[in-house]
């Protein structure tokens, strides 16, 4: 196997990806209203940081500094945070007034004297209100109230104040709410005074839209271009996302653990591929109740007893969404951003000892561009990974995609070449699977076909 630099510099990009926070959204209590406490923070703390086929989901999202059911007690997730190492957004209850909200930023100031550095070294943010704005809009009315932007304007600054001189004094400020508020002028004071935008969307509830779970992706990065494109810049995170495993159906969107899986894939994948901070909704709403719709990964129960209700591995990279299976001749391969194709080759008992070697081979061009085998829509190169050993099943979908090593690349692809990806001993009587990403930009579809030959072969010297 050679690897050229420019292979190494681009698997070491791909692995320096993911640098984005991760985490979920916790409640200050269960449904029955018990406070949770140090340990129940712990529990939730660890668990997630184990949730099979994932990693770094290590920060945590709380709405309140304060211990519920107390008045201005310090909640107890800040020294569980510290125990399990998690870090932490944290979040000042913003809808209950000025007398409540000084509650909150007592809370937050008794946590810095109390905690010191343990605990300001794992503040991310500080996310100043939830969904205020929402809840007072003509949309959310009916809920709890909300606040107008001219209150949350002056706790903003309350909170600038309180932190100034104190160990917390970088830590950036934020504000959580639904996207809509971000896209009304109205609102734009409260943008002018954050450091990031906090943007809650859930294309489940845009009951006045087509819903279903086929739009779920596209709804939501529809809700996400929009903020981007009306906060002036300031970064925009993810902190409340997902898709309910059960509930009403809702228009057209439909709850269920499948379709969870779904905007798993299309939404979360995605989000932790661009590098987008994101705290997902939720771990587990079910403890001590049955709310409806639910959006837990997990189901109700001891949280390290429970398996998740569908799967949470991404695909390779993150990028593969659509996966095609060549198994030979004659069959369409697409590449694209967002495409990639699986070869699966069967090498023959009579090659063992053998060497064999893998290309890529591109015919001259062809005269008329219609009917042409190979259509390249838009240049770029690719890249060519051994995938592991479930990706040879019949039924591969893009979460049984597990790249086991980067083979090759192709900076740009040009008719009339052969590019010699790899060689290595033939892996006889054995199915063998290579995956062809798009790299730069590449859109293209080709017939892979021996008469010329195109397409990704395998050879035996
Ligand atoms: C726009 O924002 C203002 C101020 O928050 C609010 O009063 C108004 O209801 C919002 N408009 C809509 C259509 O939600
Ligand atoms: C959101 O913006 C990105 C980057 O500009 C674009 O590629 C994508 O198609 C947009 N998505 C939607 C749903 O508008």
């Amino acid at each position: 196997m050679r690897f050229t630099p420019s292979i190494v510099a681009s698997a070491a990009l791909l692995s320096t990806a993911n640098a984005a926070i991760k985490g979920f959204n916790y409640g200050a209590q269960f449904n029955n209203d018990a406070a949770k406490t140090l340990t129940d923070f712990e529990y939730e703390f660890n668990n997630a940081k184990t949730l099979p086929g994932t990693d770094g989901w290590t920060s945590a999202r709380l709405y309140t500094m304060i211990q519920h059911g107390t008045q201005s007690t310090i909640i107890e997730a800040i020294q569980a945070a510290i125990n399990t190492k998690t870090t932490l957004l944290l979040g000042l209850w913003a809808s209950a007034g000025q007398d409540s909200f000084n509650n909150e930023v007592n809370a937050l100031k008794a946590a810095i004297s109390q905690y010191g550095t343990a605990f300001t070294d794992l503040v991310v943010g500080i996310s100043v209100g939830s969904e205020d704005l929402y809840r007072i809009s003509a949309d959310g009315a009916g809920g709890n109230p909300g606040t107008g932007p001219d209150v949350l304007v002056s706790y903003i600054k309350q909170v600038r104040d309180a932190i100034a001189g104190t160990s917390l004094s970088s830590a950036k400020l934020g504000h959580v709410d639904t996207w809509q508020v971000y896209v009304n002028a109205s609102n734009s004071a409260v943008i002018d005074n954050l450091d990031w935008i906090g943007m809650d969307a859930y294309p489940y509830f845009q009951s006045s839209f087509a819903n279903g779970i086929g739009n779920g992706g596209d709804l939501f990065f529809d809700a996400y271009n929009q903020t981007v494109a009306a906060t002036k810049g300031k970064p925009v995170w993810v902190t409340e996302t997902g898709w309910p495993v059960s509930g009403e159906t809702v228009n057209q969107a439909v709850p269920s653990a499948d379709n969870a899986r779904i905007y798993w894939e299309d939404v979360t994948c995605k989000l932790v591929n661009d590098n987008v901070n994101l705290y997902y909704y939720t771990l587990q709403d079910v403890q001590w109740g049955n709310p409806s719709p639910s959006f837990g990964l997990k189901p109700g129960g001891d949280l390290a007893q429970v398996s998740p209700l569908f799967d949470l591995s991404c695909p390779a990279a993150a990028k593969n969404s659509d996966p095609f299976n060549i198994r030979s001749n004659g069959y369409v391969a697409r590449l694209s951003p967002t495409l990639s194709t699986v070869f699966v080759f069967d090498v023959r008992s009579e090659n063992r000892g053998k060497t064999c070697n893998l290309a890529f081979y591109m015919p001259p061009a062809f005269p008329w561009q219609d009917i042409s085998p190979v259509k390249i829509r838009s240049p770029g190169g690719i890249i060519v990974s051994s995938v592991g050993q479930q990706s040879t099943s019949a039924d591969i979908s893009a979460s049984n995609i597990v790249s086991t090593g980067v083979v090759g690349w192709v900076p740009s692809v040009q008719p009339a070449n052969q590019y010699n990806l790899a060689s290595f001993p033939c892996a006889a009587e054995q199915k063998v699977a290579y995956q062809i990403e798009s790299a730069g930009g590449l859109t293209m579809d080709f017939f892979q076909m021996t008469v010329p030959p195109l397409g990704l072969f395998m050879s035996v010297s």
